[in-house]
């Protein structure tokens, strides 16, 4: 007895950070995409809740204790459900760790859908995307994937519509950036400014691009504020993106608080040979489209 879902890496392609709230957590306006890397996460009954990670990526930073986020949504469904054992979830990493593409959110979304099955919880998809805020900004995303606003801490998510398909190239970096250090280096960045904040607002732009299916409408758009503050924690990050535009990316972006760097190209060839070349100069680079879904059941 088993169940397996599956959930997508993210791309913001806009993030917009206005003053940090009571609560601890900056107020944003982001539009996510959904990208081809998934997360696939099977889960079997077991006595108590525990954790095992696999996968195509560098999976040495994934905590496999009760800290993992996955663990936490498993047991969230668990006290929703008559279960009362545990569970064994096994994950297959295929989003880059700590790489700031939500791979630990979609690990939360796909453990919700997978759990949601397993212990016959039948909650809702409403239910499940109030369990997935609970569990961090980014989850509700994740379970609903395409292309989306995310206002308030990012967790409150509406679709936005998106044709066509956009290429995308993401170069990965060894080690990876912890976001809130990443946010509390752009407030000391913006120093007193940072109490001082508008709110934060969706450029319609991207909108617009988005909605025309337009790729280099929707290069001249990508913006990231966290940018600023990855690249100050890692320099090197400015050089690789100058380098992917020069090999002929339309654009490049850190992804959400890094260090990945998003490259997006005007086509799947294009995008196959900015991933050589990056190749060639030892850098790992994966290819993927957007937008695709949010977490689902997999069969397989
Ligand atoms: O919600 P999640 O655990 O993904 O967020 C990780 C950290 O990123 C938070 O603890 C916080 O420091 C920072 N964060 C923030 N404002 C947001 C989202 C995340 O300051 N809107």
């Amino acid at each position: 007895m088993h169940a397996t879902a599956i959930a997508p890496g993210k791309v913001n392609l806009l993030l917009e950070v206005g003053g940090v709230q009571a609560d601890g957590y900056h107020d944003l306006a982001t539009v996510f995409q959904a990208v081809s890397l998934y997360e696939k996460v099977t889960v079997t009954p077991a006595d108590d809740f525990t954790v095992s990670v696999s996968g195509s990526v560098d999976v040495s930073g994934v905590p496999l204790d009760a800290t993992n986020l996955a663990v936490r949504a498993a047991q969230l469904v668990a006290g929703h459900a008559l279960w009362e054992r545990g569970a064994h979830i096994g994950i297959e990493k295929g989003v880059p760790v700590a790489g700031g593409m939500g791979g630990g959110s979609a690990d939360a979304a796909a453990t919700l859908v997978a759990c949601n099955e397993l212990f016959d919880a039948e909650l809702s998809p409403a239910q499940l995307r109030d369990l997935a805020a609970h569990l961090g900004a980014d989850v509700p995303f994740a379970l609903v994937g395409g292309t989306a606003v995310g206002a308030g801490r990012g967790d409150v998510v509406s679709p936005a519509l998106a044709l066509g398909r956009f290429h995308w190239v993401f170069v990965t970096d060894a080690e990876g950036l912890s976001t809130p250090e990443i946010y509390a280096t752009l407030d000391r960045l913006r120093g007193a400014e940072a109490s001082a904040l508008p709110p934060p607002r969706v450029d319609p732009e991207v909108l617009h691009a988005l909605r025309a299916g337009d790729t280099e409408r929707l290069a001249l758009a990508l913006h990231n504020d966290l940018q600023e503050a990855a690249v100050s924690a890692r320099p090197a990050l400015g050089d690789l993106i100058a380098e992917g535009v020069d090999r002929g990316a339309l654009a490049g972006i850190v992804s959400g608080s890094g260090p990945t760097v998003a490259f997006l190209c005007s086509g799947v060839s294009e995008a196959r040979s900015l991933q050589a070349g990056f190749g060639r100069d030892r850098h790992e680079a994966f290819v993927a489209v957007g937008n695709v879904a949010g977490a689902c059941g997999a069969t397989r």
